[in-house]
């Protein structure tokens, strides 16, 4: 499906407008980062995050640069199985992406490991095992973060699932289920036994859902119970100088980055510049934001038709919006829009006004992404 947006529309970063490179010290890194055999291009991941890190996202922040790996939302291995149309959607990747990981869960062996073998038959790269969803749906009925509830039954599971495909497979899960039950060392030690290739971890428990903060010394101790495979931390990065404190805090091999991916797609590239120069260059200016959304929203056009793209699209053009401090009766007129003709008419009026207080240079506001709240047994 060819786009419609005139290139015309697209504009070019203003000049002069870009402020210097920055410093930040830093700390010792580890080796390249492998998963079994394969190699990763960098030691940034994209952290998955259920309805946002879509393909086309996916694509957005590979084409900037800097990723070492991205994953799908997590797939129920059932739904895979039947062929589930929205399900394949998501498992759905494009040359721009990769390497790649579907993410997948579920409770029972047997659909795990067919699932696994049904990616591994894809040509997909690795595979992740969601051992961290909090939501009940999922935690309750024994996957996600339900699965570090029992012992025996889930590095059973895990090792059925890794014995079962020649492709790497690894583990995403949190701290424990709550700060009596710490058990993330014990299982990433026993989960290196039965040759999962990394693991990483959130460094939040699930009773904590997304509050509080992030536990370094958490971290820190699933780096030291493991002795060989990569552990990626994960949690509350939103700058280059937060990813210097998580690896100098937890000598972790890697770091995944999910919320702050969303308000600073740049932040792979500013990462890996600064781990090869010491510098980094600042994020995109207002223009170049607009663009890539634009490019992201083509993206959707290609996997869907204009008038539905532009349904599914409101959700993430909400967020590029607020990061580009749009106005809030702009960005909820971008809500209604439904047509091509709509949305560019919308986009124009967007880029004539600017961003409130008019500073194009790209400084970020704080884009909080919506994290379920209210107690965590309610979810
Ligand atoms: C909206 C949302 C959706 C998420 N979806 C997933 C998911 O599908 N699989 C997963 O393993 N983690 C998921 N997470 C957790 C993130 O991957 C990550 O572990 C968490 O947000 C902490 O990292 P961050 O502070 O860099 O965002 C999700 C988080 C949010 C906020």
């Amino acid at each position: 499906m060819k786009s419609a947006i005139p290139d015309a529309f697209r504009q070019p970063a203003p000049s002069g407008t870009v402020p210097a490179k920055t410093s930040v010290e830093r700390p010792e890194f580890r080796g390249p980062v492998h998963y079994g055999t394969l190699p990763l291009p960098t030691r940034y991941l994209l952290s998955p995050l259920a309805g946002f890190t879509t393909l086309p996202f996916r694509r957005i922040v590979r084409n900037i640069g800097g990723v070492g790996l991205a994953t799908t939302d997590l797939v129920n291995c059932r739904a895979l199985l039947s062929q589930n149309a929205r399900t394949m959607q998501m498992i759905e990747t494009h040359a721009e992406d990769q390497p790649f990981a579907v993410q997948i869960f579920g409770s029972e062996p047997e659909f795990m490991v067919q699932a696994a073998q049904y990616l591994e038959a894809r040509d997909v790269a690795t595979i992740d095992i969601n051992m961290g969803c909090p939501v009940n749906r999922i935690a309750g009925a024994g996957s996600g973060a339900g699965m570090m509830c029992s012992t025996t039954s889930t590095i059973e599971l895990v090792r059925q699932v890794v014995d079962s495909v020649r492709i790497p497979v690894s583990v995403k899960m949190r701290l424990g289920w709550d700060e009596d039950n710490l058990t993330a060392p014990f299982f990433a030690r026993e989960f290196e036994q039965v040759g999962v290739c990394a693991i990483a971890i959130h460094g939040r428990t699930r009773e904590q859902g997304f509050s509080g903060s992030v536990s370094r010394p958490g971290i820190r101790k699933v780096v030291e119970a493991v002795e060989n495979i990569p552990v990626v931390g994960n949690g509350d990065v939103r700058s280059v100088e937060d990813a210097a404190v998580m690896i100098r805090e937890t000598g972790c091999h890697a770091v995944s980055i999910g919320r702050a991916a969303l308000a600073n797609p740049w932040i792979f590239r500013q990462l890996d510049e600064w781990e090869r120069t010491g510098q980094y260059s600042p994020a995109g200016t207002f223009e170049e934001r607009l663009n890539l959304m634009l490019t992201q929203f083509e993206y959707v056009e290609q996997q869907h038709p204009t008038e539905r793209a532009i349904i599914l699209f409101r959700k993430m053009a909400h967020w590029y919006l607020k990061g580009m401090r749009i106005r809030k009766k702009l960005r909820g007129d971008f809500q209604y829009v439904k047509t091509k003709d709509e949305f560019q008419k919308a986009l124009a009026r967007i880029r004539a006004e600017g961003p409130v207080g008019g500073n194009r240079s790209g400084v970020l506001t704080d884009a909080h992404i919506p994290v379920p709240s209210g107690p965590v047994s309610k979810w």
